[in-house]
């Protein structure tokens, strides 16, 4: 009988623990999580200071206006863009580039999932700063 009514207090339990877990995650954005999801974009572009690749250098990205990365040459769409790498932008160009600014030259498909987006984001902002 006593076994009866622990069962939903410990199943209520358990619940709560799993979404206090998830949320500060799907709100944030994970630095960790987002150092592996940049491995997808460590191929064009680098995190030091003055080193374009493929791309241009994303040090310190988050919060620069687009096109803007010295001794760069960006294609003239994102040039005239006028975007803000602010983190609403970001999820959009992190979506689908060439839908954001058609006429991109940043070839790369998106991360289809918003917690990818944000975790890399997230260590965007870390590991530029
Ligand atoms: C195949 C190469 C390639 C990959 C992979 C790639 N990018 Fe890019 N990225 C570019 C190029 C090229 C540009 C310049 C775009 C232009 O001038 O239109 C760019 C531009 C950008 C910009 C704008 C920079 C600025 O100064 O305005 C951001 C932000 C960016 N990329 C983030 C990312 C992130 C984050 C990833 C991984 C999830 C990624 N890119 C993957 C090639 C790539």
């Amino acid at each position: 009988m006593s076994d009866c009514r622990l069962r939903l207090p410990l199943a209520l339990a358990v619940m709560a623990l799993g979404i206090a877990a998830v949320r500060p995650a799907a709100a944030a954005g994970d630095a960790d999580k987002g150092k592996v999801i940049f491995n997808k974009c460590m191929i064009c572009h680098s995190l030091q200071t003055g080193v374009n690749k493929i791309g241009p250098s994303l040090h310190g990205i988050v919060g620069t206006k687009a096109a803007e990365v010295p001794n760069y040459t960006f294609s003239p769409a994102l040039m005239k863009s006028g975007l803000t790498w602010d983190d609403a932008t970001l999820d959009k160009w992190l979506t689908n580039p060439r839908k954001l600014v058609p006429g991109t030259k940043m070839i790369f498909p998106g991360l289809p999932k918003e917690e990818d987006r944000q975790d890399v984001i997230a260590y965007l902002k870390q590991a530029g700063s």
